[in-house]
């Protein structure tokens, strides 16, 4: 009997690229999703690439009776990953109060439901976000939290925090919080990858989108930081890579390998990359010539961040194994097929 997984955000750049991987590792997926920042043929492409069509509920994750009924309609949902969120840092500073209400109040929706519907644990889609500018890269898992730089930041700490209270208080709850690091690329079939509402605020969508024609000029954000050619560095890691992370985290659960109630991991490759080197390669591997500007620093943005993947590749049993050459190819054919398609 395949066990099942409900996933909040399904149909969203991470949630999709992750019900492939659950499908493809054999667990039936029920996706909840409220498509405010998606499409519902997310679902068909899903379908198209594994063959298995997942249940899909067209909800959002503050409806706490439409959550309730989910549950009961679905029967023995096993385990939750949820990534069903607010996540645009410059539009959580306009709108607080939207990001803590959607952000917050949803995740504690589900840690209500979840000992009523003998629901065994959950993965929580957190960010490197909550580390801040690291006085110490890479950085690890017992970095210090530092002050968030945004509400959308302050919202996966509180997260974190009240994963980790309502466990002390006696929950049976089970949980793995994933820090990402920066998720890019597509699903190699490109029929899934990112598609962000409007001008996007990430790098890589927009650099695709000028590389192909959308967008006159790319803009990066600065070249006079303390890095070794000026501009910020990250860890860029391939969403397929990440997806495959949730699958691990999900067995780990289910077949009760943690070794605490709740585990931590930061999910990257452990390499960082400037937004130049980011450029460059791109060109080198798609052999598109980026139209580019060097203009002034984009305010909240961190210097520079990268992963100690150490714990998710020995305790967790989970690597990054695509490369920056082939995730960005994967993200460039993922916006060739946007515009073969008329979408974008
Ligand atoms: C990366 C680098 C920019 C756009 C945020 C969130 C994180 C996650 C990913 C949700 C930075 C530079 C960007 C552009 C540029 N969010 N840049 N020109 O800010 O590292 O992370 O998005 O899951 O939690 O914090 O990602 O892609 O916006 O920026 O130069 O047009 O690219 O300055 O150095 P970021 P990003």
């Amino acid at each position: 009997m395949k066990e099942k997984i409900l996933v909040t955000g399904g149909t969203g750049f991470i949630g999709s690229h992750t019900v492939v991987e659950l499908q493809n590792s054999g667990y039936d997926v029920i996706i909840v999703d409220n498509l405010s920042n998606s499409r519902a043929d997310v679902v068909d492409n899903i379908e198209k690439i594994t063959g298995i069509r997942p249940a899909f509920e067209h909800l959002d994750c503050l409806d706490y009776a439409g959550l309730d009924a989910v549950f009961a309609k679905y029967g023995d949902i096993k385990a939750i990953i949820h990534f069903a969120a607010s996540k645009a840092v410059g539009e959580s500073v306009e709108k607080p109060l939207l990001y803590y209400r959607n952000n917050l109040v949803s995740l504690i929706n589900l840690l209500e439901l979840m000992p009523k519907h003998q629901v065994k644990g959950i993965v929580f889609s957190s960010s490197c976000t909550v580390y801040g500018q690291p006085d110490i890269l890479p950085v690890t898992e017992d970095a210090p939290i530092k002050k968030a730089e945004s509400p959308y930041g302050n919202t996966k700490q509180i997260n974190e925090e009240i994963i980790c209270d309502t466990v002390k208080s006696g929950s049976p709850i089970q949980a793995i919080l994933l820090r990402y690091f920066n998720p890019i690329g597509a699903h190699p079939t490109a029929l899934i990858g990112e598609m962000p509402n409007g001008v996007p605020m990430n790098l890589i969508p927009f650099l695709t989108q000028t590389a192909i024609g959308i967008r006159e000029k790319l803009s990066v954000f600065g070249d006079d930081y303390n890095t070794p050619d000026g501009s910020c560095i990250r860890d860029y890691i391939n969403v397929v890579d990440l997806a495959k992370a949730h699958v691990v985290a999900i067995d780990r659960i289910l077949q009760d390998k943690q070794a605490e109630q709740v585990e931590v991991f930061n999910i990257g490759t452990g390499r960082g990359l400037s937004v130049l080197e980011l450029i460059h390669a791109f060109e080198e591997s798609t052999g598109v010539k980026l139209n580019y500007q060097i203009v002034g620093r984009r305010a909240g943005d961190i210097e520079q961040v990268w992963a100690n993947p150490d714990k998710a590749n020995n305790v967790l049993g989970w690597k990054a194994e695509t490369s920056i050459e082939d995730t960005l190819r994967s993200a460039w054919k993922w916006q060739q097929k946007l515009r073969e398609d008329g979408i974008q």
